[in-house]
């Protein structure tokens, strides 16, 4: 199985020194590539920049912004690819422009604008492309019916979702707890766990997929 896995907070530039980046700590990305080499899976981990060390045996690819993010993941399941788990935290803007110099105060301004566009969706950009695709939901209100509703729309196979206004579970801490839902409708609620443990529960499932499409 080659198995595509994305981790860590895009960053999208605002100048050759600013950027705009989220708080994900790229763990729950790291724990399933991870998880998916140890059961002998070939792993492409697609990673925007994190504080972590790259895994042995698992191709790192590095980038920064959602666009990269995109480029790399559509050439690496066009070239074939089993599935595609989405866990890294994608900007949902950028700048409209990124500035070619350093942005300079004014003297005397106190306030600024910055206009952003939409990043590139890339689970629903490569939904067409083979592989059993696995989006997460980061919510901090109505979890199931937002993640029912990305499942959706993004065309995926799996959801997991996670509550991520916990302080004991989801970004920057080692545990997560979340709850995996299906095409058919089926929710199952995982009990606080480990990284590991959640990447393990999850490709037990893609692993499912895989087989009952071949
Ligand atoms: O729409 P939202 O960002 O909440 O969806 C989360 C899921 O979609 C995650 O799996 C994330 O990696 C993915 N995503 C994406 N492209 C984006 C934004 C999010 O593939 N531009």
């Amino acid at each position: 199985m080659h198995v595509v896995v994305s981790a860590g907070g895009t960053q999208e530039p605002i100048d050759p020194v600013r950027i705009i980046t989220n708080r994900s700590s790229g763990k729950q990305g790291y724990a399933i590539a991870e998880a998916a080499r140890d059961r002998g899976a070939r792993v492409t981990l697609v990673t925007a920049p994190t504080a972590l060390t790259d895994p042995d045996l698992i191709e790192v690819v590095k980038v920064g912004s959602a666009r990269d993010m995109l480029a790399s993941i559509e050439s690496t399941l066009r070239a074939g690819a089993d599935a595609l788990v989405m866990a890294a935290a994608v900007a949902d803007w950028e700048p409209a422009s990124a500035a070619r110099q350093k942005v300079k105060k004014v003297d005397g301004q106190d306030r600024t604008t910055l206009e952003l566009t939409k990043t590139p969706d890339i689970l629903a950009t490569v939904r067409e492309l083979p592989g059993v695709k696995v989006g997460f939901a980061a919510e901090t209100e109505d979890l199931l019916g937002n993640a029912k509703e990305k499942l959706s729309r993004k065309g995926l196979d799996l959801i997991v979702a996670n509550d991520v206004s916990a302080t004991d579970a989801g970004f920057n801490v080692d545990n997560n707890r979340v709850v995996i839902l299906d095409r058919d409708g089926a929710q199952d609620e995982l009990p606080l766990m480990s990284k590991r443990d959640v990447a393990d529960r999850i490709l037990d499932r893609v692993r499912r997929i895989v087989d009952a499409r071949h």
